[in-house]
């Protein structure tokens, strides 16, 4: 047996006894899709400055530049599926009492896998938001009809539904997500490279109520020396392999 396996059947064991359980999700799980990450080797701000794209002072000065690159990322996510790591969490529903995923990305992959359970911290690409009335509307169309879009009632722009570097994150989305994240007997952690708060916060709040942190990356990451397990591996890998050893745990 590889230490991995070993380490995989620690974390079943774990798995096969909890209840409740709650899952933090970064663009690391989403790599496998064909989405980029942001800080990975060729990620989004390899290539592109936050600063310009990603703030509401970016949208003040150019919003049709930000629109050009949200329109880019809106088509490039239309075009992948959720792969076998999005999956087994939508499956992981109905294995537990209790079960929640928490992510950072905008994505949407949780929701077309199946995921019902999904606190969405930093919003959705496929939710358009007007910048005077504050509606907010999916449309999934892409490309968008008009860039930069209008909003159909006030005439104002609408804006990406998504929190800016710089942006608060929506008290309610954020309580949610720390109430689940401290009821959670166990926290896994995937694909995140716990860089940026408040997200990067929750295992340690889980922790501190008691949950074990299983943290799954291709990498170590500040969170790796905190955690009760890491499972070194890509998530659309190591999940699969979860989940089979816990059906077979939990058919003995
Ligand atoms: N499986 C598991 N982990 C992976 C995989 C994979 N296949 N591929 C990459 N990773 C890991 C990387 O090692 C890295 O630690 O995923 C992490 C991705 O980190 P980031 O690119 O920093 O993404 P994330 O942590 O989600 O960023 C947080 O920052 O840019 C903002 O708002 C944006 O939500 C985002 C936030």
């Amino acid at each position: 047996m590889t230490m991995l396996e070993h380490h995989i059947d620690e974390v079943v064991t774990l798995l096969a006894g909890a209840r409740r359980v709650a899952v933090l999700t970064g663009a690391g799980i989403s790599a496998e899709s064909g989405v980029p990450t942001f800080r990975g080797q060729d990620g989004l701000w390899k290539h592109y400055r936050a600063e310009s794209l990603a703030t509401p002072e970016a949208f003040e000065r150019d919003p049709a530049l930000v629109w050009e690159w949200y329109e880019w990322r809106r088509g490039l996510i239309a075009s992948v599926e959720p792969n076998a790591g999005h999956r087994v969490l939508a499956g992981w529903e109905d294995a537990f009492e209790e079960f929640a995923v928490i992510t950072q990305n905008v994505d949407g992959l949780h929701d077309k896998a199946g995921s019902r359970t999904v606190v969405e911290l930093h919003g959705n690409i496929w939710k358009l938001r007007c910048t005077r009335e504050g509606t907010v509307e999916e449309i999934r169309e892409t490309p968008l009809p008009h860039l930069p879009p209008i909003c159909p009632s006030c005439g104002a722009l609408r804006r990406p539904h998504v929190v800016w570097f710089g942006e608060a994150l929506d008290p309610a989305v954020l309580g949610r997500a720390a109430e689940i994240s401290r009821a959670g007997q166990v926290m896994v952690v995937l694909g995140t490279s716990g860089l940026v708060h408040p997200a990067a916060s929750l295992p340690y709040a889980a922790a501190r109520a008691g949950a074990k942190i299983v943290e799954v990356n291709v990498e170590p990451t500040p969170l790796t020396p905190q955690a009760d397990h890491f499972l070194p591996g890509k998530a659309g890998e190591i999940l699969p392999a979860l989940d089979r050893r816990l059906r077979e745990a939990r058919a003995a």
